[in-house]
């Protein structure tokens, strides 16, 4: 079973980050193989809507070769794709948001090419924000639902914590077991599938 965690914060070693490393490291323990992404020191441009990927057949096809070409490669050979990220301004940061928006390339859906290159596979959602969970994640988690049924992939849940003292909020007891448990919870619900 491959997971691919796409880690959308500006900060490599913050709080997304932190809580990143149990997560992976329970996954591992129960026999998961785990790619690990950071986007901030990638360079991915944001989507020119262009619409050429949607008249090539069976590849990804985005005019831009930047590195999401790679990122759609791990994507593609992943049985999970966990979005790491962060609450900024309700939805996610602009790293984050730009690879959501070159999802198009994976859907065919606008266009004469057909099929899609990653429906069935699993997403789920590893979030840190500032303020309550509800009030600080629905609109990002309601979105990212909304994507997942348009692209017939499966939403299997979502942990988050809040960021009450920085990295401390991270390295919590309860925090780090959240994220064991969400981890292994995660193994479980694939398993099913
Ligand atoms: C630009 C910016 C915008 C933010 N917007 C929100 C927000 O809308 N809602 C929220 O709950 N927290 C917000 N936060 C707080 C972060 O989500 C929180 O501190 C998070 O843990 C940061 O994670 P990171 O260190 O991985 O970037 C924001 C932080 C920044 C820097």
């Amino acid at each position: 079973m491959k997971f691919c965690i796409i880690m959308g914060s500006p900060r490599l070693h913050g709080n997304t980050a932190e809580l990143c490393k149990p997560f992976i490291d329970e996954l591992k323990k129960n026999g998961a193989e785990v790619k690990y992404i950071t986007l901030a020191d990638k360079n991915i441009n944001s989507c020119k809507a262009c619409y050429a990927c949607q008249d090539i057949e069976g590849e990804y096809g985005c005019v831009q070769k930047d590195d999401m070409y790679a990122i759609v490669d791990e994507i593609i050979k992943s049985d999970c794709i966990v979005l790491a990220s962060p609450i900024y301004s309700w939805y996610c940061p602009a790293e984050m948001k730009a690879l959501l928006d070159r999802h198009y390339g994976l859907n065919k859906y606008y266009g004469s090419a057909t099929g899609s290159l990653w429906e069935g596979k699993s997403v789920a959602l590893l979030l840190t924000h500032g303020y309550d969970r509800d009030y600080a994640t629905e609109p990002f988690v309601t979105g990212i639902k909304r994507l997942c049924t348009h692209s017939n992939l499966s939403y299997i849940g979502m942990y988050s914590v809040q960021d009450e003292d920085n990295l401390a909020s991270f390295q919590t007891e309860e925090a780090v077991n959240g994220a064991r448990e969400f981890a292994r919870s995660l193994i479980n619900e694939m398993n099913k599938e």
